[in-house]
């Protein structure tokens, strides 16, 4: 049993059909000194895409595989481009916390091969788009959020016209599965914390089993 005064509580929203949110259910103090690390060996950069332009957002990755994009598209790369090597290794306590993650939304059996990490400085935002390049959609997108809040935006099976917003702050683990898992979705530009000035950056990491 639970108990259900614990801050230690995790809330456990189901959203709308497959779209699960677990309320501060990743301690971000733990994952933030890892993150730094992993960025010493494959640092962020501004992706591109397939539109000539660069991401707003600066990416990099851990595990298997690394979602990349350049004017070629998204893909899986088994190496970073920038270094010429394989993406750092996926540390075990984010590979645990996606797997739990997802067995809070009712998936077993999930295991993650690739990490993507987003930075997201205050005013930065990601337009509409699927994640649709991982071979098998019955796998799950476990994302999990740090530092500043971010609203999360549901388009649905079309690119445009917001249906869902969905506040995602500090340690909040956010699961599309099911009929949710190749919904358009999107992030509003990260505002600055009036409460919290030092805060100027938000970091997102999405788990994928891309192959
Ligand atoms: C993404 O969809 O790739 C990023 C999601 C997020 O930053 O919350
Ligand atoms: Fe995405």
């Amino acid at each position: 049993m639970s108990d259900l005064f614990s801050d230690q509580q995790t809330l456990k929203q189901v959203v709308a059909p497959g779209i699960t949110l677990l309320k501060r259910y990743a301690s971000t103090t733990e994952l933030m000194p890892l993150i730094q690390q992993i960025k010493t060996q494959s640092p962020l950069r501004h992706m591109g895409t397939s539109m000539g332009h660069n991401m707003r957002v600066s990416s990099t990755n851990c595990g298997n595989l690394g979602g990349y994009s350049d004017d070629l598209g998204y893909r899986y790369l088994k190496n970073d481009p920038l270094t010429q090597q394989a993406w750092p290794s996926m540390p075990s306590a984010f590979k645990h916390l996606a797997i739990n993650a997802a067995m809070e939304a009712g998936i077993l059996n999930f295991n993650p091969d690739s990490c993507l990490i987003n930075h997201y400085p205050i005013g930065i935002s990601m337009g509409s788009h699927q994640d649709k390049e991982e071979r098998d959609f019955s796998w799950p997108i476990v994302s999990v959020s740090m530092g500043l809040s971010a609203v999360f935006q549901i388009f649905g099976k079309t690119r445009s016209g917001v249906e869902l917003e969905i506040l995602l702050e500090d340690g909040d683990v956010l699961i599309l599965a099911g009929p949710a898992r190749l919904y358009y979705h999107g992030v509003k530009p990260v505002k600055a914390d009036l409460m919290q000035p030092n805060l100027t950056d938000r970091y997102n990491m999405t788990f994928r089993q891309a192959r």
